[in-house]
């Protein structure tokens, strides 16, 4: 089935450009996804075709207007949902999310410019506000890129291989083990002797131990939201001369 994917942006350029390079545009030729944009500078009716306006209250920038946004979505009910607005207010995106957008029919992005929406826009439009992250864009537009790529690497066939996505980064809750390639020895550095010895339950050990430790020290938020470390992770550390100085309160 094809995830479909509807944009709501100003700049319907800057999306159809990105979406047909490298992984995007290769899933979609695939048919593993469909893209449309829809320009809200459509549904204005002044000369101008005004989009934006001043702040009421006062204050720097202008905020869009809500009546094109509005209209577009009236003039396409065959949107598909849910309608999700790109904002530094919403919802932290995450891997969850992603997965859970994979499973369903796809997603319409409402992409913000200027300093933001008028609020009845969103409230009588979006089904929900999302956030990329703690960071301002000038606009939805490269949000909505990476839910986008976020999402149509998980779907089914889109990468060319249905395995890799279920046992990345984040999938389990922690960050990826590091990985190598040729040469064996780059300027002086060894792969690890394990990754050489063909002995996959030790790989498997090590790889493992690896991600625990890693995540510990980078992301000791992801070891705490999944309830800490189990006695057995804390003997797999150990076992690998892993555990010393790492905080593991957590
Ligand atoms: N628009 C501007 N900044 C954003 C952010 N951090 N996430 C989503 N949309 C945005």
């Amino acid at each position: 089935m094809t995830w479909r994917v509807d944009v709501i942006t100003l700049f319907p350029e800057a999306i159809g450009g990105y979406a047909s390079t490298s992984v995007l545009g290769r899933a979609r030729e695939r048919g593993s996804w469909a893209l449309r944009t829809f320009d809200p500078r459509e549904a204005t009716d002044d000369v101008h075709r005004t989009v934006d306006d001043t702040p009421y209250g006062g204050g720097a920038g202008m905020v869009l207007l809500a009546d094109p946004i509005v209209r577009t979505v009236e003039a396409h009910p065959d949107l598909v949902r849910p309608l999700i607005a790109l904002t530094p207010s919403g919802r932290p995106f995450d891997d969850a999310w992603a997965r859970e957008l994979a499973t369903g029919p796809g997603v319409t992005l409402l992409c913000g410019r200027y300093e933001g929406f008028d609020q009845r826009a969103l409230d009588l439009v979006a089904d929900e506000e999302m956030s990329v992250g703690d960071f301002v864009l000038a606009g939805g537009e490269l949000a909505a890129l990476c839910v986008i790529e976020a999402v149509v690497r998980l779907l089914p066939g889109a990468l060319g291989n249905d395995a890799s996505p279920a046992e990345e980064t984040f999938a389990d809750g922690l960050l990826e083990y590091p990985q190598y390639t040729k040469p064996a020895t780059y300027r002086g550095r060894e792969v690890p002797e394990v990754l050489r010895s063909g002995d996959h339950a030790a790989i498997a050990r090590w790889r493992r131990a690896q991600a625990l430790a890693r995540t510990l020290e980078r992301r000791p938020d992801l070891i705490a939201r999944r309830g800490g470390l189990r006695d057995e992770e804390r003997r797999l550390l150990a076992a690998h001369g892993l555990l010393a100085g790492l905080d593991t309160n957590g």
